[in-house]
C-alpha cells in the first residue's frame, strides 16, 4: 500500500515550522523550524513582524522540505496547518498557503488546532501510550491536561494570567537579560552554589498553592521579582544577586508545578482507574499495558531542573516520566502533521474552509469519526 506522507504547517506564533510526515518506517521524514530571531530586539514578539515573516519563508521552508526529503510535490497525501489558536496573521498565512497547497494538487487540508499538535506531540517520541498527563509550558501556554486519545482531551487546569515561559521571560527582561530569558535563567540559577541560601535572601511567593486546584497564576510571582530589583541598589545587577534572583524563581515555579501535579495526579489516576488497575497487574516486560506517563512538553519543558522534579515526582506517585526530545516540545511542524495523520486514519477527510480562529480551547474540539464510533 502506498505510505501516507502529510505535510504539516505551523505558524501560529514565530516559528515557521513545516513538516513531513510519514504512516510508515520513516515517520517524520523531514522537519524544519525558522525560529524568527528578529524579535529579540522588542522583548517580545510583535504579531505584525511575526506575520510578514511567516509569509517570506513558508514557501522556501516547504520546498526545502521536499527537496531534503527527496519526496515529488505529487506524494502527499494531505496538508495540514494550524489554524488557531495563536496570532491571527501568522495563522491566515499557514493556513492560506495550505489550503491553496491542497487545491492544487487536489489533496484534503486538514485545519488543526496547535494545542492538540502539543498534546498529541509526545507520540511522535514513540514510546508513550494513551491515556497521559501532559504539563504543557511554554511562552504561550501552561496548561496541565488528561490526553486520553485523539481529540479527547480533558483540561484539569490553566493560568489565570501569564505561562511560565512568559513569567521567565518578563522578570528575566526586568533583570536586563535577553529574549528569550528562560534559558538566561537557568544558566544564571546553575551559577548558583547555593539554592537553599538564595531562596532565604530572595523570598518569592508560590501562587495558588495549596488551593486544591490545578490552576496556575504567575503574574504574582513576577511582580514579586520586580518588588526585589527595584529594592536593590541602582545599576546593574551583580552576577551573584543575578544568579540568586533566577534560582529562587526557577525553585518557586517548581514548586508550583509540583503543587499542581500533585492535584491533578490525584485527578487523573481517578479518571482512568481502570488503565492504572490494569498496568499494576500485568508483570512488568510484557508489554501488554503501560504504566500511565507524566510528560513535559513547550519550551521550558528544555529547563533541566524542572525536568528533574517532574522525574522525581512522577516516581513518587507510580507514573513513569516523558519529556519528548526538545525539537517536538517547542513548535514544530511534526505535531501538527501528526495530529493530522491520526485524524485522517481515523476518518476524516479535511475541510478547505476550515476558519483560522485566534482563540479555540481544545475542549471545544470534535473527536474524530472512528473515535466517535468507538466511544
Ligand atoms: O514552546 P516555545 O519554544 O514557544 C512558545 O512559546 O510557544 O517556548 C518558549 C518558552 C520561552 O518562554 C523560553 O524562555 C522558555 O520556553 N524556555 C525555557 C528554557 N528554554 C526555553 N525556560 C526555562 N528554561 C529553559 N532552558
Ligand atoms: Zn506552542
Amino acid at each position: 500500500m502506498t505510505p501516507m506522507i502529510v505535510l504539516g504547517i505551523e505558524s501560529s506564533c514565530d516559528d515557521t515550522a513545516v513538516a513531513l510526515l510519514a504512516d510508515d518506517h520513516r515517520g517524520v521524514i523531514t522537519h524544519k523550524t525558522l525560529t524568527q530571531l528578529r524579535h529579540q530586539d522588542f522583548g517580545g514578539v510583535v504579531p505584525e513582524i511575526a506575520a510578514r515573516a511567516h509569509l517570506e519563508h513558508i514557501g522556501t521552508l516547504v520546498t526545502a522540505c521536499l527537496a531534503e526529503a527527496g519526496i515529488d510535490p505529487a506524494g502527499i497525501t494531505a496538508v495540514a496547518a494550524t489554524v488557531g489558536p495563536g496570532l491571527i496573521g501568522g495563522l491566515v498565512v499557514g493556513a492560506t498557503f495550505g489550503k491553496a497547497y491542497a487545491i492544487a494538487r487536489d489533496i484534503p487540508f486538514i485545519g488543526i488546532n496547535h494545542l492538540e499538535g502539543h498534546a498529541l506531540s509526545p507520540l511522535l517520541a514513540g514510546d508513550v501510550a494513551f491515556p497521559f498527563l501532559l504539563l504543557l509550558v511554554s511562552g504561550g501556554h501552561c496548561q496541565i491536561l488528561s490526553v486520553n486519545g485523539v481529540g479527547d482531551y480533558t483540561l484539569y487546569g490553566t493560568t489565570k494570567d501569564d505561562a511560565i515561559g512568559e513569567c521567565l521571560d518578563k522578570s528575566a527582561k526586568m533583570m536586563g537579560l535577553a529574549y528569550p530569558g528562560g534559558p538566561l535563567i537557568e544558566q544564571l540559577a546553575l551559577a548558583c552554589p547555593d539554592r537553599a541560601a538564595a531562596a532565604r535572601a530572595v523570598s518569592l511567593p508560590r501562587p495558588l498553592m495549596g488551593d486544591g486546584t490545578c490552576d496556575f497564576s504567575l503574574s504574582g510571582l513576577k511582580s514579586a521579582v520586580r518588588r526585589h530589583i527595584e529594592q536593590l541598589p541602582a545599576g546593574d545587577i551583580p552576577r551573584d544577586t543575578a544568579a540568586a534572583i533566577a534560582a529562587s524563581l526557577e525553585n518557586a515555579v517548581a514548586d508550583v508545578v509540583t503543587d499542581r501535579l500533585e492535584n491533578a495526579i490525584t485527578r487523573f489516576k481517578a479518571d482512568h482507574a481502570r488503565a492504572f488497575a490494569l498496568s499494576s497487574s500485568t508483570p512488568p516486560h510484557t508489554g501488554a499495558a503501560h504504566v500511565p506517563a507524566l510528560v513535559v512538553a513547550g519550551g521550558v519543558a528544555a529547563n533541566a531542573y524542572l525536568r528533574a522534579t517532574l522525574e522525581t515526582l512522577a516516581a513518587k506517585h507510580g507514573l513513569s516520566f516523558a519529556a519528548p526530545p526538545m525539537k517536538y516540545c517547542t513548535d514544530n511542524g511534526a505535531m501538527i502533521a501528526l495530529a493530522a495523520l491520526l485524524r485522517l486514519k481515523a476518518g476524516e477527510t479535511g475541510d478547505i474552509t476550515a476558519r483560522t480562529r485566534p482563540r479555540w480551547p481544545l475542549a471545544d474540539l470534535t473527536q474524530p469519526p472512528s473515535a466517535k464510533a468507538a466511544s
